[in-house]
């Protein structure tokens, strides 16, 4: 049987991420992949999760089988964090996932499940695995415009292209800190978005991978909760990989927005069915550590106080190399990347400026330009400005 199997395809992230491990050179950086890391370089664990993680290990509950939509009290209080009112938790009903991606993988069977060959739009460029997900549930892809030729955000573009969006498609629309452009939309084109929505019918599928991480909890957050008042249908992806720092805890959730509670009667026992033909039911740790933390006032303000030390490590990683690429001569290159948010900066370098970065200086980013900001030593902000001015030329 084995003889069979064609050679699949590579995943280009983990692929570059297993060439910079076999990099000798000690001055090599890798901003490939998202995650966070402090000036250390560490990728540390916070310490409301070290403080949640002891808690439950004094208290040393059995591991006896959880329901297939896993930790009811995380579901909850990931309603109420993530939606913040009770006219939107009202309407709404919550499973809890494999994290972010399990939400998408379960939320494009939902949409399957309900109209099977449903179009999703999705951003152009787009987080890399959003494609692969919808397509593996069955559903077709279309993109969607999202940067402009000067690397701003290009709401014409988006709102010309959604326009064509039927009321039976799906669109995609990532929360706050855009993968892999670091563009966001501004409240107004949010707001233009939620009318287009209304008016075409269309069902907006959320991907809140980094909220907290941009410009805060609440105003990461508001797009979102600003769509979901508006439109009678929402669905919400949620990852507390980066936000809690649970990447290999594999927490998340999925959340449906209906018209009224009524119309979720299926919902639940339709994403159950879904998850328990992928992995039964999602795993308990990371889920247990965010109700915790969530439900303890005292140990929720130092999440969120840790929570903004990180944001603003990544501000200031940003600024930085902002201010080291215009004092080397690249000011268009650093305003820019001035206007990015979050976890990650598109540089305006091609797939064979990329490749140079890194043969050259051992700055290992994706071939489309993508670095993680928040992967970068404070120190080696100047060596990697030179690096990029180097490539960039001029
Ligand atoms: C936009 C976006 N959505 C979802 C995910 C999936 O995250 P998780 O690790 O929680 O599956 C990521 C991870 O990088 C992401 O960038």
């Amino acid at each position: 049987m084995l003889e069979l199997l064609p050679p699949p395809p590579v995943d280009p992230l983990w692929d570059l991420a297993a060439e910079f491990g076999a990099d000798p050179r000690p001055e090599r950086l890798n901003l490939v992949l998202g995650v966070y890391r402090d000036h250390t370089g560490v990728t540390p664990v916070m310490g409301a999760v070290r403080e949640a993680e002891a808690r439950l290990a004094a208290r040393a509950e059995s591991k006896e089988y959880r329901g297939l939509s896993g930790n009811a009290a995380f579901n909850r209080a990931m309603l109420a964090t993530v939606l913040g009112s009770p006219e939107l938790t009202a309407r709404a009903t919550a499973v809890q996932t494999v994290a972010g991606t399990g939400a998408l993988r379960l939320l494009a069977d939902l949409i399957c499940r309900t109209r099977p060959g449903t179009t999703v739009w999705i951003s152009d460029p787009a987080y890399v695995n959003h494609r692969p997900i919808m397509e593996a549930a069955g559903l077709a892809v279309r993109p969607y415009r999202w940067v402009d030729a000067a690397g701003g955000f290009d709401r014409e573009g988006m709102l010309g292209d959604l326009a064509q969006a039927q009321r039976d498609d799906v669109v995609l629309l990532q929360g706050c800190c855009h993968n892999p452009s670091g563009v966001d939309p501004s409240a107004d084109a949010w707001a233009d978005l939620a009318a287009l929505a209304g008016h075409n019918g269309w069902v907006p599928l959320v991907d809140l991978a980094y909220h907290g991480l941009g410009d805060g909890m609440e105003a990461d957050l508001a797009p979102a909760r600003m769509l979901a008042a508006r439109v009678p249908e929402m669905l919400v992806a949620i990852s507390c990989s980066k936000n809690f720092g649970l990447y290999s805890d594999r927490t998340g959730c999925a959340i449906v927005l209906g018209p009224s509670a009524r119309s979720l009667r299926h919902v639940e026992t339709a994403l159950q069915n879904a998850a328990r033909t992928l992995y039964s039911m999602p795993p308990e740790h990371g889920a247990a550590v965010v109700t915790t933390i969530l439900e303890d006032p005292g140990l929720r303000t130092a999440w969120r106080a840790e929570l903004e030390v990180m944001r603003g490590r990544i501000t200031a990683n940003r600024t930085d190399l902002t201010a080291h690429l215009a004092n080397l001569g690249h000011e268009g290159t650093a305003r820019v990347l001035e206007g990015q948010k979050g976890m990650f900066s598109m540089l305006p370098l091609d797939a064979g400026q990329m490749a140079d970065l890194r043969t050259r200086f051992a700055v290992y980013g994706t071939t489309s330009g993508r670095i993680n900001i928040a992967g970068i030593p404070a120190h080696r902000i100047p060596y990697l400005a030179r690096s990029v001015a180097a490539v960039l030329g001029g």
